[in-house]
C-alpha cells in the first residue's frame, strides 16, 4: 500500500471518530440528565445543527478542491454527506417518536400544513435518494443519472437552511450565517466567480505572478 493511500485512511478513521463526537457528547448529556429543561426539543435542536452543519461542510468540499487544486478532499466527501443524513435520520426519529409519538394523523398534519416541516421533510427525502445510491455499485449501475441525482444535494442544502431560518422566532444569527456559507458555496460555482478566487488563491501561494506567469525558481 502507498504511503498517500495509508494516510488517507488514517484521515477517514479521524473523520469518521470526529463526526461521532457531536452524537457523543448528545448521548452523554443525555445519560447525565443535562439536556435542559425540554430534552426532547434539545435532541432535536442538536441533531438539526449537526446534520445542516456537515451537509455545509460536504457542500464545502468541491469548491475547496478546485481552490486547493488538490484531489484529496474529494476522498472525504461521501463520508460527511453519510454523516449528514445520519444526523437528519437521528432528527426525523426525535420528531417521529419523542415529539410526535409517533401519531402518523399528527405528522401528516404537520408535514402537509407546517411549511417548515414540509421543506424539512423534502430535503430529508433527497438526503435519502442520496445515501440509498452512495455507493460505488449504485454509482456505476445509474451511470449518468447518477451526477444528475447527486446535484440534488445542492437543494437538499437549501431546503435545509430554509427549513432552520423559517423556524426560528428570535435569534435569526446561526441561521443566516448558514444562508450566507450556503450562497458563497452557490456563488462559487458560477464560473467567473471560480475563476477569480482560483487566480487569487493561486497569486497568494505564489503559484503565478499578477500576470497570470508561473514565477521560475532560480
Ligand atoms: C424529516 C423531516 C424533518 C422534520 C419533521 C423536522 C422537524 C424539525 C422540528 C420540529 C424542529 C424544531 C422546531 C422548533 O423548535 O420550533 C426542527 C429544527 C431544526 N431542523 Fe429539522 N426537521 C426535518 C428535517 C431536517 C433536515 C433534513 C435538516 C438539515 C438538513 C434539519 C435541520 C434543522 C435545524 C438546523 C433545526 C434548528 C435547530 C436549532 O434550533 O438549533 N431538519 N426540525
Amino acid at each position: 500500500m502507498r504511503a498517500v493511500d495509508k494516510i488517507i485512511i488514517i484521515g477517514k478513521l479521524l473523520l469518521f471518530l470526529l463526526c461521532l463526537v457531536p452524537l457523543m457528547l448528545l448521548l452523554w448529556d443525555a445519560f447525565q440528565q443535562q439536556l435542559g429543561a425540554n430534552p426532547v426539543e434539545a435532541l432535536l435542536h442538536r441533531s438539526g445543527d449537526w446534520s445542516i452543519r456537515l451537509l455545509l461542510i460536504t457542500l464545502a468540499i468541491s469548491p475547496l478542491r478546485k481552490l486547493t487544486g488538490r484531489g484529496w478532499p474529494l476522498r472525504y466527501r461521501r463520508m460527511l454527506g453519510l454523516f449528514a443524513f445520519f444526523y437528519a435520520l437521528l432528527h426525523f426519529t426525535v420528531y417521529l417518536w419523542l415529539d410526535r409519538g409517533l401519531s402518523w394523523r399528527e405528522i401528516s398534519v404537520d408535514i402537509i400544513e407546517r411549511p417548515y416541516i414540509t421543506l424539512g421533510f423534502v430535503a430529508f427525502l433527497i438526503l435519502l435518494a442520496l445515501a440509498v445510491t452512495s455507493t460505488r455499485g449504485m454509482m456505476r449501475r445509474l451511470g449518468k443519472h447518477w451526477t444528475a441525482l447527486h446535484q440534488w444535494v445542492y437543494a437538499a442544502g437549501l431546503f435545509g437552511v430554509i427549513h432552520f431560518l423559517w423556524l426560528v422566532k428570535t435569534d435569526y444569527r446561526e441561521p443566516v450565517l448558514y444562508m450566507a456559507i450556503f450562497i458563497i458555496l452557490m456563488l462559487f460555482r458560477a464560473r467567473s466567480f471560480k475563476k477569480r478566487l482560483q487566480r487569487a488563491f493561486a497569486l497568494y501561494s505564489g503559484k503565478v505572478d499578477r500576470r497570470g506567469f508561473t514565477p521560475s525558481r532560480s
